[in-house]
């Protein structure tokens, strides 16, 4: 995430989000709990808890337009399946490249 002297409008157009959000609310989250390229895991707070991490990426699909609720225990859940797969996928990458 940007620093806090940026705007959440810069944020929300920094990158398009309209493919991210397009992406679904279960699979975005759960790559970006696990980290993608420039962005740490759990945003690089390790005792961040999914529900709240979930809630932030809400958050900011919706500051980009999008209608992403706050996660019920139906989502979490979903997100945590994808979460599972993501890792696997990536220890499967890792694997690949030995
Ligand atoms: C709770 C805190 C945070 C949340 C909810 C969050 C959420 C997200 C989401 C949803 C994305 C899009 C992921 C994708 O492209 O699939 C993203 C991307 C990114 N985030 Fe975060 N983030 C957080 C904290 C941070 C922090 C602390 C940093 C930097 C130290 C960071 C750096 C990045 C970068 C560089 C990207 C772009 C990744 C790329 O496409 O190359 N994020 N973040």
């Amino acid at each position: 995430m940007p620093p806090a002297s940026r705007t959440r409008r810069d944020w929300a157009t920094a990158r398009p989000w309209k493919p991210l959000i397009e992406e679904g609310q279960d699979t975005l989250t759960a790559h970006a709990w696990v980290g993608v390229r420039g962005m740490p895991a759990r945003g690089g707070q390790p005792d961040l808890p999914l529900e709240e991490f979930a809630r932030a990426t809400a958050y900011m699909a919706r500051a980009a337009g999008g209608d992403w609720k706050d996660p019920d225990a139906r989502m979490l859940h979903e997100i945590e399946e994808e979460i599972e797969d993501r890792l696997e996928s990536l220890r499967e990458g890792k694997e690949a490249k030995k």
